[in-house]
């Protein structure tokens, strides 16, 4: 099969080599290595550099990790089994920003979340890793398991582990093991204007 992802203009193949897979090998990952992760994201950029980001991590088969998992969705459930790590993603809705004494709503929290998890994916990708985000998960329950104040968006949940056989996944999810294709620049980017 051809690989659907091709450079329509050059850039470093970081950026098409990185996808999300769900087979995974149960292969544990070390603290210093999830860590590495964690720090490229702690690196990413944010408006007035407030770093709203907050990290919450379980390593598989700890008494962490339970609750995390226990509030993914079952699909969501039925391959991060394997995954060597959940890590939650939230950021703060509120900042004090530069000038100002009492904290405001901080418009782009899960903007700036986003480029954390980014970096997260490419640090992985980086380190022979892989990363996989996910929004399917109970908000309510997951809050409750990680004691997340109120003050506090939940902006994903992201799978790490080590990228395995497509063969341990059910039928279904298996074919889709494969990375995916993007819409063309010409229909993403606009000089000037979208009319
Ligand atoms: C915020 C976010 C939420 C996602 N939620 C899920 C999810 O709940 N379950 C899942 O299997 N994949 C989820 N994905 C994975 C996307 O489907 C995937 O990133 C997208 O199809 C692009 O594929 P790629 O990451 O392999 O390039 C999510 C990705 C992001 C960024």
């Amino acid at each position: 099969m051809t690989n659907p992802r091709q450079r329509a203009h050059p850039i470093d193949p970081l950026f098409t080599e990185r996808w999300s897979p769900r087979a995974f090998t149960e292969e544990a990952i070390a603290t210093a290595e999830l860590m590495s992760l964690l720090e490229a994201a702690r690196w990413a950029p944010s408006a007035y550099n407030v770093q709203p980001w907050r990290f919450i991590y379980a390593h598989r088969d700890t008494a962490a990790w339970q609750p995390i998992f226990d509030s993914l969705v079952e699909f969501n459930q039925m391959w991060t089994k394997r995954a060597a790590a959940l890590v939650v993603i939230a950021s703060a809705r509120e900042a004090v920003f530069p000038g100002a004494a009492a904290p405001a709503p901080n418009a782009s929290h899960a903007f700036d979340a986003g480029a954390a998890w980014a970096s997260l994916a490419f640090q992985a990708q980086l380190s022979g890793w892989s990363a996989h985000a996910m929004a399917g998960f109970d908000a309510a329950k997951l809050r409750a398991a990680i004691g997340l104040p109120e003050a506090y968006a939940i902006d994903t949940v992201v799978a790490v582990g080590r990228k395995g056989d497509p063969a341990v996944l059910p039928e279904g999810i298996r074919a889709r093991e494969l990375p995916s294709d993007r819409r063309p620049l010409s229909q993403t980017a606009f000089e000037g204007t979208m009319r």
